[in-house]
């Protein structure tokens, strides 16, 4: 039951109405047992300094933070832990004990925790990071921070897979996915139909082949990898952890992610 005494955490972004967020969050607060209770608000562009200050009068416990508010909050928020200082974005606001915002980014920590629920680790494995835009960078420092070997990034366009060689990788040719241990697919590509983030013939077995697209859930590139003998991991598990380190963060405990998991998949194959 909602009461006078029910917390309120919320996703700000532009659009929100499709998002996920709701069902994988109530899932995780109903697997706590708290007395919290997660919306979405669209906030218009522009607007997130309006939302923090709302944040602030009307005592919400948490924010999460999507499109096309990351950057803006990172600069609005009063401290910023080290993967959001270092990605200047933040997708996770929670509220300190003296009232202070502290912007988080989960979003490259959730990819890896994905990585490792499906058992396989990063500490010292050769990447290759298909994407320099946001979610690569994140994915990239996440990555760097827990040990991977090298990190070869490969970007259509190579100005940026050079700015984001600067949290921890190194710009690559397309060539450099066969070499690599672990394949992330860290592009839009494969959110519209059968295009390939790379080229089909460099997966090979051995290799795992990880996407962060999980709308469809099997891409095009993961039946590509697994067709070609390679292990696969789909996007939906990023989703889900980025979320429930976002729970870590605002109540200190962490929430059932297999009942995360569960409200998700349920919202994906309702009708919509
Ligand atoms: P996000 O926040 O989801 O990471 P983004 O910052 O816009 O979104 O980054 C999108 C990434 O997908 C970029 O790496 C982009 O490549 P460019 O830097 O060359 O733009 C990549 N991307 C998007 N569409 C692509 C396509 N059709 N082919 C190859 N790469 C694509």
């Amino acid at each position: 039951m909602i009461g006078g005494a029910t917390r309120v955490a919320a996703v700000i972004g532009y659009p929100v109405a499709h998002s996920l967020s709701p069902a994988l969050h109530n899932a995780g607060f109903a697997s706590l047992g708290v007395d919290w209770v997660y919306t979405a608000f669209d906030v218009a562009p522009g607007r997130a300094g309006e939302a923090l200050a709302a944040m602030r009068v009307l005592g919400l416990a948490g924010l999460s933070v999507t499109m096309p508010h990351k950057q803006d909050v990172a600069r609005m928020v009063d401290t910023l832990d080290p993967a959001a200082k270092a990605l200047d974005s933040v997708n996770t606001v929670s509220v300190a004990g003296d009232g202070r915002l502290v912007g988080h980014s989960t979003d490259g920590d959730g990819f890896v925790a994905s990585l490792e629920a499906a058992g396989h680790g990063v500490r010292g494995r050769r990447i290759c990071v298909l994407g320099a835009g946001g979610a690569a960078r994140s994915i990239i420092d996440a990555m760097a921070r827990h040990g991977a070997a090298s990190i070869d990034i490969v970007n259509r366009t190579a100005a940026a897979a050079h700015v984001a060689a600067a949290l921890g990788g190194r710009p690559a040719a397309p060539a450099a996915v066969a070499d690599a241990e672990i394949v992330v697919n860290a592009t839009s590509v494969g959110m519209h139909g059968e295009e390939l983030p790379c080229e089909v013939a460099l997966l090979h077995a051995g290799q795992v082949v990880a996407d962060i697209v999980y709308q469809p859930r099997r891409t095009a590139l993961l039946r590509a990898a697994s067709s070609r003998g390679a292990a696969t991991v789909d996007g939906l598990g990023m989703l889900i952890h980025q979320a429930a380190l976002q729970q870590q963060i605002w109540l200190g405990r962490r929430p059932d992610v297999e009942a995360m998991t569960a409200a998700a998949e349920g919202q994906l194959a309702a009708p919509h």
